[in-house]
């Protein structure tokens, strides 16, 4: 049986990218994302493996996701991850595979990836400062990440993005430079209002580091912005550029806009459950279907669920959500 159709939920948005986190566990443990002891680890056991992920993503593909994005945690340091992207990539129907990693490892494996058929890397970076850097991310090394960094762009990543979120009182200063490397560098600049996850080393401010700030930053410090055309592959960003500038500035605003009216999204988390909003908790489990050997259809209906279970316009300021980005992988 075939069970080709299109996704669209029930607020009428076609669903054709799925992102998926490979592993909880990451090599850094930034201040918004995990307390500051890590988080509890998880028995191999509770991880869906390899093959287990890709029959999901058959069966998605079928129903007409064409793009997938891997995360974590840090999805670098799970074992197999080049074998797995490779995989992915020669999958038939599968036309973008993109990965987001915070870089660490990036350097010496950005060569792999590019010849397992990685197309398109966003590296997480929220401060060009080291020491900055290293204290949001508890023992990152800054260097690390920009050599891993100037590698995608060696090995020819298009587009290698940034994404900065925007951390009060943290990393207010690094928004000019930021801007000023799209105007030197081929890259993406992001920056993300922080969703507020309650974690407890950084509360959630009444007054968030917002996208207008960041917008009267730049105009004032560095040069007017040039509001860009949206592309496909900008997802939720209000793309602009500096004057004669290589890249662009991205601008992701869940906190203070409506960026829920174009979600086109749905996430498999590392745990095996499917996730139809960011910003809600509702998941639906998926692993203990592929484990007690379900048919495709029977997968197919479980996402067809999962897309159902979409919400819309969550108001995100007046939810705090309880279950970290580490889980979900943005
Ligand atoms: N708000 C916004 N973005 C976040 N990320 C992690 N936690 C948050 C948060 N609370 C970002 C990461 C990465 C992407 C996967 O999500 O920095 O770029
Ligand atoms: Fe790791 Fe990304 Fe979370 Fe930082 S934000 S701890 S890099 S998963």
């Amino acid at each position: 049986m075939t069970v080709s159709q299109t996704l669209i939920d029930n607020h009428s948005r076609t669903v054709e990218y799925l992102r998926v986190s490979i592993t909880d566990l990451c090599n850094f443990r930034c201040v918004y994302c995990r307390p500051p002891e890590g988080v509890k680890l998880v028995t191999h056991e509770q991880i869906l493996r390899y093959e287990e992920i890709l029959s999901v993503i058959g069966v998605a593909r079928d129903m007409g996701i064409r793009k997938i994005r891997v995360t974590g945690g840090e999805p670098l340091v799970r074992r197999g991850v080049v074998e797995f992207i490779s995989a992915l990539s020669h999958m038939e129907g599968i036309e973008d595979v993109g990965l987001t990693t915070n870089g660490a490892l990036l350097a010496s494996m950005a060569e792999d990836l590019q010849l397992a058929g990685l197309k398109r890397v966003n590296v997480s970076l929220d401060s060009l400062r080291p020491d900055v850097f290293a204290a949001i991310t508890r023992n990152g090394k800054l260097e690390e990440v920009t050599a891993g960094i100037e590698k995608a762009l060696e090995v020819g990543f298009d587009p290698v993005k940034i994404n900065v979120v925007l951390l009060e009182g943290m990393n207010e200063e690094d928004v000019p430079a930021f801007a000023r490397l799209t105007s030197e560098r081929p890259i993406d600049v992001r920056f993300i209002e922080r969703m507020p996850f309650g974690t407890p080393s950084v509360p959630d401010s009444p007054h968030p580091f917002g996208a207008d700030k960041v917008l009267r930053m730049i105009t004032r410090e560095v040069g007017e912005l040039i509001r860009l055309e949206r592309k496909p592959l900008d997802g939720p960003a209000t793309m602009f550029s500096l004057a004669g500038a290589k890249g662009r500035i991205g601008i992701i605003d869940p906190v203070t806009g409506h960026f829920c009216a174009t979600c086109n999204r749905m996430r498999l988390t590392a745990r095996g459950t499917l996730r139809p909003c960011l910003l809600s908790p509702a998941e639906i489990d998926v692993k203990s279907a592929l484990r007690n050997g379900a048919s495709k259809a029977e997968l197919a209906e479980i996402i067809r669920a999962a897309v159902f279970a979409k919400p819309v316009g969550r108001a995100i300021h007046r939810t705090v959500i309880h279950d970290g980005m580490n889980m979900i992988g943005g």
